[in-house]
């Protein structure tokens, strides 16, 4: 379902056109029948670590009203714009001219191509970034764009950057040999072949029912305190890997404040964005405060069993607010890092708490 339609020169943009490690965008049949079996009156949800955002879009696709968050910038945008473009915010005719009109833009040799071309962007793509981002920066300045059409051309953006990064999906490294053949002899990757492709703006597909969601930027322990709900969907990272580090460039891409940066990788300073739950000493005492202070009638927490958190602590966690039951799914993920992609089997679970209290 989409708010409108693309014009015709315009590919459209989904929301889960976007490689996001940890998406549920496979399991969102595995969420939806424990969701139809445990707590089929919710009206009301909340998805308070969103990332990519497909399980807030699913859970309103499903009907329900949602509040979404995420504490990366370059999260809470995209599923600001999919979910909650309010209807009515957005002129279709006048958001098509200004992606075109980006579109048309020369490439300039800024930021992003001072510190990104040739790395994790050809130089041409950098150079359309740079042109890009200050464009609609400016437009934000000078009042020219309203908020609603500012995230969705930022969205656009980040889809379309991420869609000719050279990367494996994440940024925590570039693939190092950019201007070569994709595929060495003995099958390892040496670049993503559609990082030779010109970056180009879609249209996002947002939804026609903005009205009804709520999208923030924010901390989940802080927001939970704020919100009552019927449904608690929690899908915290659950490995040491911080989601701020794996997407460093899109989050600076989305903040555009151009700070310097560090390091073969070209990471900027994150301190403030790193989060408990990719602590080994931290995690546990996080999800303890966030499920106590939790106004809820259902909690259900994806969790995967290589994670931080060790089952039984996840249990005793969720028991402190009502009975638990674990749903478990065979499920294969992708290695992490460059090289060969490899599979390996993992159990994804759902742990589900009937709130008593
Ligand atoms: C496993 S991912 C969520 C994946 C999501 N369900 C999907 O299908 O795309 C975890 C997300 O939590 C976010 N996050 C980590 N710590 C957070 C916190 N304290 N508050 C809010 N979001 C947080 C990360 O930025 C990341 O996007």
């Amino acid at each position: 379902m989409a708010g409108s339609l693309p014009p015709a020169d315009l590919r459209p943009v989904y929301i889960h056109n976007r490689k996001f490690i940890g998406s549920k965008q496979n399991l969102l049949d595995f969420i939806g029948g424990v969701i139809s079996a445990r707590a089929p009156e919710a009206r009301t949800a909340a998805d308070l670590f969103a990332g990519s955002g497909v399980v807030a879009d699913y859970l309103a696709q499903r009907g329900l009203r949602v509040v979404a968050a995420d504490h990366l910038f370059c999260n809470y945008v995209p599923v600001r714009a999919f979910l909650a473009t309010p209807p009515g915010a957005v002129d279709p005719e006048r958001l098509g001219r200004l992606l075109r009109e980006l579109n048309a833009l020369p490439g300039r040799q800024g930021y992003a191509w001072t510190h990104y071309g040739g790395t994790y962007f050809t130089h041409e793509n950098a150079a359309r970034i740079d042109a890009i981002r200050d464009q609609i920066a400016h437009w934000q300045e000078t009042g020219a764009i309203g908020e609603a059409e500012a995230m969705l051309l930022l969205t656009s953006l980040l889809y379309a950057a991420d869609k000719v990064a050279n990367t494996c999906g994440q940024y925590d490294a570039y693939l190092k040999h950019l201007g070569r053949e994709p595929y060495a002899p003995d099958g390892t990757h040496l670049v993503d072949a559609s990082a030779y492709r010109p970056l180009e703006l879609g249209w996002p597909m947002y939804r026609p029912d903005g009205d009804r969601h709520r999208v923030y930027l924010a901390d989940a322990n802080q927001l939970v305190r704020e919100v009552e709900v019927d449904l608690l969907y929690l899908d915290p990272p659950y490995n040491t890997r911080q989601y701020v580090d794996n997407y460093h460039v899109l989050e600076n891409l989305a903040r555009w404040e151009k700070p310097p940066l560090r390091g073969k990788t070209r990471k900027f300073d994150r301190t403030g964005l790193k989060s408990p739950y990719s602590s080994r000493t931290r995690a546990a005492a996080a999800l303890a405060d966030l499920v106590r202070a939790a106004r809820c009638r259902h909690i259900l927490l994806s969790y995967s069993s290589d994670g931080i958190i060790p089952p039984a602590e996840i249990v005793a966690i969720l028991a402190t607010r009502g009975p638990v039951e674990v749903f478990e799914h065979p499920y294969r993920i992708f290695g992490n890092g460059a090289g060969r992609s490899r599979r390996r089997p993992v159990v994804e679970r759902i742990f589900y708490c009937r709130v008593q209290d």
